[in-house]
């Protein structure tokens, strides 16, 4: 596609609120960089969370997170370029090590994976031995390295109930933990900072079932029930969806949760005329994009400030200066890659 073609495509999704000049230079960056996309043999893999210009452009694949960690599992390009966050990148190399994989932010984190050190994880095995520990895919390599499987927002409670253990250590997202646990029929306890963790004896342990950790997601943490309520009120019929790492009660007063990309189906494949999003706000913006004749309502700009480091211009950069280059540690990837395939054969 040439730049007026760009720009014509983004022009149909972002016209009815972006500037002609803002799309015009939007559409320049998106050129060149699906040239040096080509030249340099890359793939861009694109998370549902990248700002719509990107969104819309340049990758070969946009997705949740489960989605881009099997297509960056199955790809046979030399390089690819991750627009996601840090972890998601990370990812990619321990399924796909042979592979140059880039970030084009190096600050682009997550406050989930922050929340979590591989040592925290250790501490929790020797506290609750022989209790298996999965872990969202929103951690570094080093933590996935100390965990039995993964799980991502989309398989969650199918990786709890293809382990058929009674008592589970499941990190670190304290939401996502008490929405999987509500919705397999577990109890939950957590540490307690001041007190430690509780006793548990070996025979008490079927009694709590789930082990949580207190890690939250800055972004999600921040809707309410009232949120959802104020919506209610102000347009009758609109469906509600949030994002399984708002908190239980936001999830259960909402019509709908999952993870990003199911939102997007959800939306696609129904007939109501508007849709609230309880989660990053780009994705709302995205899904406008995507499906013009729906009301996309976000109550709130709430954006994640990670993912809003990955921009055009750094991407570009990126393929132009061969960086921000991932790497994992062989020893960690191989012993992370375990809990990684695990968790992408169980789904
Ligand atoms: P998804 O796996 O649903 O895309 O979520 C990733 C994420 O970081 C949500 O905040
Ligand atoms: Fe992490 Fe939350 Fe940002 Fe997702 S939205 S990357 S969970 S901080």
């Amino acid at each position: 596609m040439n730049v007026d073609q760009i720009f014509e495509e983004l022009s149909a999704k972002l016209g009815r609120w972006m500037p002609e000049s803002e799309i015009r230079k939007k559409a320049e960056l998106a050129f060149r960089i699906n040239q040096l996309k080509k030249e340099r043999n890359a793939v861009i893999l694109g998370h549902n969370y990248m700002e719509p210009a990107l969104f819309h452009s340049i990758p070969d694949f946009t997705g949740d997170s489960l989605e881009l960690a099997r297509l960056a599992a199955q790809t046979d390009k030399d390089i690819i370029v991750f627009c996601g966050v840090k972890f998601m990148a990370e990812t990619a190399k321990i399924l796909n090590p042979q592979k140059t994989v880039l970030l084009p932010a190096l600050n682009a984190g997550c406050s989930l994976a922050e929340s979590i050190t591989a040592e925290d994880v250790r501490n929790l095995k020797r506290k609750f031995p022989d209790v298996p520990v999965v872990t969202y895919v929103n951690t570094y390599a080093d933590v996935k390295a100390e965990s039995d499987v993964c799980c991502t927002s989309g398989n969650a409670a199918k990786v709890v109930e293809s382990l058929k253990n009674d008592t589970i250590i499941f990190l670190p997202d304290e939401y996502l933990a008490r929405n999987v646990a509500r919705q397999t029929g577990k109890h939950i306890i957590f540490p307690s900072k001041s007190k430690g963790w509780p006793e548990a004896p070996t025979d008490k342990l079927l009694d709590y079932q789930f082990i949580g950790w207190h890690g939250r997601c800055e972004v999600h943490e921040l809707f309410t029930v009232g949120d959802v309520e104020d919506a209610r009120e102000k347009y009758p019929g609109v469906v509600v969806m949030a994002h399984p790492e708002c908190s239980p009660e936001v999830t259960q007063a909402a019509d709908f949760a999952g993870s990003t990309s199911a939102m997007i189906k959800f939306v696609q494949e129904n007939k109501a005329p508007s849709y609230l999003l309880l989660t990053e706000g780009s994705m709302a913006d995205n899904i406008a994009g995507l499906y013009p004749e729906k009301n996309i309502l976000r109550i709130k700009g709430h954006r994640c400030p990670h993912m809003q480091q990955i921009t055009l211009e750094d991407t570009l950069l990126a393929l132009q200066k061969n960086q921000f280059v991932i790497d994992v540690e062989e020893s960690v990837r191989l012993r992370a890659k375990r809990a990684v395939q695990r968790m992408i054969e169980i789904v």
